[in-house]
């Protein structure tokens, strides 16, 4: 089985030798990844719709894999229980406020969890700050393009932050900063070209609060673009 380069980043992350749940599965093509490249002792593989768990009870089949996948319909992490002794939790593919709530209402098993691996579509400065005020720890954050789109990864274990974030290092990611990652320069590159359109366009308008918003953030792409 081929995985997308998103998918297979996501897939690199995970702790050898654990337990998976995965959630928002589709297709399970993680866990079914995972489990037939000898990286992982089992998953569970949930999701809220009947249509996309049917998906990933499909491939779960096809590759024979019944025994070591469990399938589970639900929202978020209630269908996890402490018992499952899940290692590893993955939420990819959808909105990081949905991401929050989500882990907000299975706090318990994200607690008791030893890795989390959250790929947020949208809001990923809003999941990095949750983290932090639940006191989970970001170990990895990284910044990918897959077919033109840009996301990121964020891995983090439980336990406190030494230092806390500044606005900047919530926005982009504290590593890809300090690695000076030509991808992060390449999408704050993008980013600004967009932006400084949409300010050009608005100003005709003359809506102030939003003009002064985008030269905001413009102002902090710009800064950000400087340590790149
Ligand atoms: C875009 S797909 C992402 C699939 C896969 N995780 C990926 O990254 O390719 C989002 C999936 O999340 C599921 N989903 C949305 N809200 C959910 C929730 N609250 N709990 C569980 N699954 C949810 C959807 O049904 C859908 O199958």
């Amino acid at each position: 089985m081929e995985l997308s380069y998103r998918l297979n980043k996501i897939a690199e992350k995970v702790i050898k030798n654990s337990i998976v749940a995965d959630i928002g599965t589709d297709h399970a093509y993680i866990p079914i990844f995972l489990y037939k490249n000898n990286k992982i002792k089992g998953a569970i593989a949930c999701d809220i719709s009947k249509g996309s768990l049917q998906k990933a009870i499909d491939n779960i089949n096809k590759y024979n894999l019944q025994n070591n996948i469990q399938t589970r319909l639900g929202n978020g992490l209630e269908k996890i229980t402490l018992e499952d002794n899940v290692d590893t939790i993955i939420i990819a593919g959808m909105g990081g406020m949905l991401m929050i709530d989500i882990l907000e209402k299975g706090i318990n098993i994200a607690n008791n969890s030893k890795q989390l691996i959250l790929q947020p579509q949208k809001d990923v400065d809003k999941v990095r700050q949750y983290l932090h005020k639940n006191d989970f720890k970001i170990i990895d954050d990284e910044i990918l393009k897959d077919d033109g789109k840009y996301y990121t990864i964020i891995t983090a274990i439980k336990g406190k932050e030494d230092t806390l974030y500044k606005k900047e290092q919530y926005i982009f990611g504290k590593f890809e900063i300090e690695n000076k990652s030509p991808i992060l320069k390449e999408y704050i590159e993008e980013q600004l070209y967009k932006m400084e359109i949409v300010l050009k366009n608005i100003k005709e308008t003359n809506i102030q609060n939003r003009i002064l918003e985008i030269e905001n953030n413009i102002k902090t792409y710009k800064e950000v673009l400087k340590c790149l």
